[in-house]
């Protein structure tokens, strides 16, 4: 896998990368994590964890890889990769995933689920671990894309009917734990970039949806 690792990007091995998650507590990845901000913020407070931010945009990536190398941050990493294209040797490597405010295919998939996209989610957590969907766009706000992408309109039901239903299936093998409307005052608090631009922005429902990996 391609990890950008400061003004570098290198080739790691999945070896490799179990190998070093062995050093930690525990381990989160951020699936869609666009400039990294996230990944970064998190790694400072909490250094007994190795936050692993992936996306498919290397470019992207490399603002807060330098800020994490100048830091010296060993715990903040950043992969070049997609919900696609993420080997399956990556099985049970974390105890925590999270979605936030995805965008383009990453959306689609998970609005729009197929049981291919919602069983590659789960098996990247170990037994018990959580997956933590952030979820805020608006097809009012966004038409062109949520036509592209053919999504719906939000809804309470429609997560719990559609979404959280596909994570529910016995291949998936995860359960609901919590669904709620997130406040937009609090969006500040994620530590994302986009997070950031939203809070600024024109109100919108956003939903924050968490599921367990069942033992
Ligand atoms: C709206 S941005 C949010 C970025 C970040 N999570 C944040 O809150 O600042 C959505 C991100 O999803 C990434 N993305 C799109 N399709 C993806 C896929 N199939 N797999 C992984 N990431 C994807 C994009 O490259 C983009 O960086």
């Amino acid at each position: 896998m391609k990890w950008v690792k400061g003004n570098k990007t290198i080739e790691i091995s999945v070896e490799e990368l179990r190998e070093l998650t062995a050093k930690y507590t525990k381990v989160h990845i951020d699936l869609g994590t666009g400039d990294g901000r996230f990944v970064y913020e998190a790694a400072l407070r909490d250094q007994n964890t190795l936050y692993i931010g992936v996306d498919p945009v290397e470019r992207q990536l490399r603002e807060y890889s330098v800020k994490s190398v100048r830091k010296g941050l060993g715990n903040a990493m950043f992969l070049v990769s997609s919900l696609e294209n993420l080997p399956a040797t990556l099985a049970e490597l974390a105890g925590k995933v999270s979605v936030i405010l995805p965008w383009g295919s990453l959306l689609g998939q998970i609005v729009n689920p197929s049981q291919e996209a919602v069983n590659k989610l789960s098996a990247l957590l170990k037994p018990s671990g959580e997956l933590e969907i952030i979820l805020g766009y608006s097809p009012d706000l966004e038409p062109s894309e949520s036509d592209r992408l053919e999504l719906p309109d939000l809804s309470q039901e429609y997560v719990e009917n559609v979404i959280v239903r596909a994570f529910e299936t016995p291949s998936a093998g995860m359960k609901k734990d919590m669904l709620e409307i997130f406040p937009k005052e609090k969006l500040t608090d994620i530590g994302s970039n986009w997070a950031k631009k939203l809070a600024f922005g024109k109100p919108r429902q956003i939903y924050r949806l968490t599921l367990i990996k069942t033992p």
